[in-house]
Parts: C-alpha cells; structure tokens; sequence
C-alpha cells in the first residue's frame, strides 16, 4: 500500500456504494436491512451472499468470503490492492495521483493498452458507419436498415463499418500514436505473409463490438454485406482481453433485466440478440456460435439461475443445446428449451410473426427432460426395446448429474411414463452407480472457525461492533494477549486505529487488511448476529476475563522460572524482588 495516498484511497470508499458496486455483478434483492444475492464466488442454488449497506460489507454464509468494496472488486476482478482501489476511483469519480509505472504488472499494462486501442477501433468503426460518404458505408447502412437496425440500435451497441480498404483502420490508429505491434495484439491488423507491413483484419464488414459485462469492449465480430464465399461473420481472435467463450454478447445491456425477471434467454447469434432486444426483450444475451461454455454460464449465474435456451432449429443449433445442458445441470441451473418454427431464428421469427409469438414461445419453453427426449427420439425409436435402452442410458446419465435427490427421482419416473416401461426398473438402474460427478463444499467457514478460540473471534466481533469495547479491553489486554496468527493481526490493526482516532470504522480497518483471510473474517464477524453475540457486556467480561487470566498464569509461570534460577545462582537480591513481584500478581489475580 502506501502508493495511493490514504486520503484518496478514504475518499473511494466513502464515495463507493457497495450495493451498487456489487449490483453491476449479479442481482441483489432486499432482505430487512440487507441484501441477499447468489454467491459469484460459489456455485449456490439458494442465496447465501449478504451485502450489508450500513456497513459496507459482503459476507457469503455459504463459502465464507467477505470483505468491503475493495476486497470484492480484488476478488471478482482478480486484481491487487491499488488496482481495486482505481478501479473503484473511477466509477467514483475520483482522482488518483499517478505514480511509477512499475506499479502494474506488465500483463495489467497490456491488458489496459489493448482495451485502449479497442476503445479506439469502436469509436472509429461507428464513426465511419454513421458519417461516411463512402458508397461501401452507404450500403452498410442500407443494410441494417434493411434489417430493421435503426439509428438508435446502432448507438446502443455502437455497431460500426469497416471500410472497404487495406489499411483505414490501421492508419487511424496509427494518427493516434498506436503501434502496430499494439494493435496486432489486439486482433485487429495482421501481419503480411513473407512481407513487410500489416493490413487490416475487418474489411468491407458491419461490426458488432463485443463487450464484457461491464461493457468494456473485449473483441469485435464482424459481418459480411452479402454472401461471400469467406466467413458469413470474422470474429477477434484470442487477446491479451479476450477468451472466447467468456462473455455473452449483450449481457451487458440486459443483466439488469435478467435479475429483475430473474430469468435470461440464451439465443445464439448477434442479431438473434439484438432484434428481440430492440423490440422489449430485456433479459436476453448471446453465447455467439457455439455451445454455453461454463464461463459463460458462470457469468449468468450471477444473475439468475433460470434459463431458458433458444438456439437455431437446425441440427448445429440443436445439438448445441444439448452439449449445453449437462453443464447447465451441472452448475445448478434450472433450463428449459424453447423452439421456433424450423428455419427461423430469433431475429428472422420476429420480423416475421412479431414479438408477442416470441415471447409466447419463451412462455412454452419446455423441460429439459422434455427437449432432450424429443431429441433422442427423433434418432431412436422409442417404441423399439433397443430405442428404449438407448435413450434410457442417455437420459439417466444426465438425470444423475442434478445435485437434488428428489428432483433425481422425479425425473426418473417421468422418464419411465414417457418411455412406458416399469418405473422400478429405471429407478434400479439409476441406483446402479450414475451417480453425479460430486461438488467440493466450500469449506472456509468452518476452517475459520477451528483455527480461532471462540471466546477471542467473539470478542473480536465485539470490537468490531462498537469501537468502545476497544477502549475498555486496552486497559487490560493488548495484541500480544492473542496467539500469533489471524486474529491477532487483526487485533493489531485495531489498536494501532484506535490508537489514531476514537471513531474508526469497519471500512477503515479493512483497508488496512487487505488480504483474503483477513477481510474474510472481518465481514464474518461483522456479519454475527446480535442475538448470537447475547449479552454483549456479559460476554465482554466473560471473554476478557479468560484472556486475563491466561496472562496472569503465563506471568507467574515466568516468574516461578526467574525465582528458580535466581535460587539456584543464590542470587539474594535478585531473589527477593521477584517474590515482592509474585506477591503483587497474586493480589491482584482473580
Ligand atoms: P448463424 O449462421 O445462425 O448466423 O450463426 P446469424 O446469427 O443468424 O447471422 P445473420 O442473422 O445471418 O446475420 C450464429 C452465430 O454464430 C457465429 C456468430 O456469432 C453468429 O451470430 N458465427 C456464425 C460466426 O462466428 N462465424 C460464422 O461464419 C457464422
Ligand atoms: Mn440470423
């Protein structure tokens, strides 16, 4: 620390909210006071992740993580301290003082100048689209209007052209001090083959920038005018930013809507995005091509568990679907498939029968145990013994990965009905070792609370509850009173503030405490509730006192050892102004 100045780091706190921090990342609801949330650090099914605003805390009951804004935004962002802090500074409008460069690590530094020339190439790919006289640009924007884009969609997704040309772009970026090494890293300019010199990736091509959730633009997709006999859509390739299959096209638009109806629409292309988007779908995102990665399912899980899949009906979109589901079943989500009429996709549906009929087919979207069945069935007949076998196999391996015995043993006698066989025998096959792959349980909670003696962590919440119960230990108890380790760090930390100034907060210590393990037990204690902390003076003595007493046995054993030795070097003097010593400690032991 010690880089951004104490004040400015003051400052970013005071001006972060961390609900609104938080609720950029996954959708928080209102409990009483609080808010509760899915845990974006652990796979949950029920909300276990509690953002306490007057506090400024997180706390995860589930996995144990917490912490204030900063430690979040570390967490979730994987950055360090003083990067969480700017990162915070920011969005909060505050200012912080440039220091050494040497501060980010050369990779954070790539990232940063690689986002930076992505910045640029959107803003130069929008421009052209909007402003340019260029013929090739007028037939980009017939285009979209063509395809019921209009002026408002394209600034909203700042949708762009690239010109007709070899190099607009990278001279662009070149007038802005860019190097090409820079922007070839980045994915946009490509070297020559056995020459000199690079030529643009996009040419003659409509944009689709692609953003993160926090709409930071990552990588661009770009599509042909007309049907080339190159790639219908030339996607960025892998960067220093971008991983394919780590965002959701759109998300960053729509994750509010997603928490709100709690439920998101997972279609496969850009304008299958796009057209239900424009026309009042709110909570809908794009995978972009393939199937759902766990990244991406990861990243929806922050905001709703609730999925409903709606990719092409061709067999691509089909089979893609079904290579989502068992990571879907696997991450704990609840899905269900939607279809169109065969040949449509979402955007081509809507411009053909509107978006009410869209929506009706999201509302009829069907169990996944449903989808899947059709889906075998259409390749095995399930009339035929062999048929029945075939598909039982398939669809019992993936009724085995769901976590929930009940729902397990639900849909496994749905699947004996559908295929019209016994349900005692489905059951018995299931019990026959398909059992699902098991989860790890996040287990920090209770390492936490095995590592700490109980009367000191209560004590410890005591402190941080109200910063007068520090005032009255001092007289008695110090650091040192505390078994090395967590605890007493940050029992350290907390002197040294009250040592500073009577009124210190949370906030304020935790800043201090920058570390996962410190943070974590922090927002835990915090997060212990006031009827589990009882009587807070009771609990006060009762745990000061033990404290005490361990000092005063610790005393005396030190000086039973100093007499010792002083009896053996037959030190009288020395002698007998250790017994004055023992004498005054057992008056004034308990
Ligand atoms: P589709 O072939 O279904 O295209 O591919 P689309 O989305 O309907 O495109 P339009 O409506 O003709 O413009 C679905 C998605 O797969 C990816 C793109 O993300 C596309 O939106 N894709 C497809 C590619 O990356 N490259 C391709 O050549 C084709
Ligand atoms: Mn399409």
């Amino acid at each position: 620390m010690g880089l951004i100045p104490n004040d400015v780091i003051q400052q970013v706190i005071e001006r972060s909210d961390i609900v609104e921090v938080i609720g950029n990342y996954t959708a928080l609801k209102k409990a009483g006071r609080n808010f509760k949330a899915l845990c974006p650090f652990h796979h949950e099914k029920t909300p276990s992740f509690v953002v306490n605003p007057d506090k400024q805390i997180f706390h995860c009951f589930g996995c144990g993580v917490g912490g204030n804004a900063v430690g979040f935004v570390m967490r979730l962002e994987h950055l360090e301290f003083p990067e969480a802090v700017r990162f915070l500074a920011q969005k909060a409008g505050v200012v912080v003082p440039e220091s050494e460069p040497a501060l980010s690590s050369p990779s954070r530094q790539l990232r940063e100048e690689v986002l930076k020339v992505n910045n640029l190439a959107v803003g130069f790919f929008h421009e052209t689209l909007l402003t340019s006289r260029e013929a090739d640009a007028k037939v980009a924007r017939d285009y979209l209007k063509g395809r019921g884009v209009n002026l408002d969609t394209v600034k909203k997704f700042q949708l762009g052209f690239a010109p007709n040309e070899w190099d607009a772009l990278l001279k662009y970026l070149k007038s802005k001090g860019i190097s090409e090494e820079l922007a070839s890293k980045a994915g946009l300019i490509i070297a020559r083959e056995g020459k000199v010199g690079y030529y643009d990736r996009f040419r003659n091509r409509v944009i689709f920038p692609i953003a993160d959730i926090q709409g930071r633009w990552m990588a661009f997709g770009a599509r042909a005018l007309e049907a080339t006999d190159g790639a219908k859509y030339i996607n960025s390739p892998e960067t220093p930013v971008y991983t394919k299959g780590q965002h959701m096209f759109g998300l960053s638009l729509t994750k509010a809507g997603v928490g709100k109806l709690d439920k998101i629409v997972v279609v496969e292309g850009y304008m299958d995005m796009i057209m239900p988007y424009i026309h009042g779908v709110e909570n809908i995102a794009a995978s972009l091509g393939t199937a759902l990665t766990a990244d991406q399912i990861r990243l929806v899980r922050r905001y709703t568990p609730n999925v409903v899949m709606l990719f092409d009906t061709d067999a691509a979109g089909q089979s893609a679907i079904v290579r989502s589901l068992d990571l879907l079943i696997d991450e704990g989500m609840n899905v269900r498939v939607a279809t169109l009429t065969q040949g449509q996709d979402p955007d081509s549906f809507i411009r053909q029968q509107g978006v009410e009929a869209f929506k009706a087919r999201i509302d009829g979207a069907v169990s996944l145990l449903d989808f899947k069945f059709n889906w075998l069935a259409a390749q095995h007949d399930p009339q035929t013994v062999e048929g029945k076998s075939k598909i039982s196999q398939e669809l019992l391996a993936t009724i085995a990965r769901f976590k929930d015995e009940v729902a397990k043993y639900e849909l496994t006698r749905e699947l004996a009905k559908k295929l019209s066989i016994p349900e005692g025998v489905l059951l018995k096959q299931a019990d026959k070792g398909l059992r699902p792959p098991s989860f790890e349980k996040p287990v920090a909670e209770a390492r936490l609370s095995a590592s700490l003696e109980e009367g000191q962590e209560l004590l410890l919440a005591l402190f941080l509850k109200d910063p007068a119960w520090v005032t009255a230990a001092k007289e008695t108890i110090g650091p040192e009173d505390f078994p090395e380790g967590l605890a007493r760090r940050i029992i350290e930390a907390v002197w040294s503030l009250s040592h500073e100034t009577v009124s210190w907060s949370v906030n304020d210590l935790l800043m201090r405490l920058p570390d996962e393990p410190a943070q974590d037990l922090v927002a835990r204690l915090i997060s212990v509730e006031e009827k589990k902390l009882g009587d807070a003076a009771l609990v006060f003595q009762d745990c000061v006192g033990k404290i005490r007493k361990e000092k005063q046995r610790k005393a005396r054993g030190e000086l039973l050892e100093a007499i010792r030795r002083a009896e053996a070097l037959q030190d009288t003097r020395k002698l007998e102004e250790l017994r004055e010593q023992f004498n005054q400690l057992l008056k004034t032991s308990c």
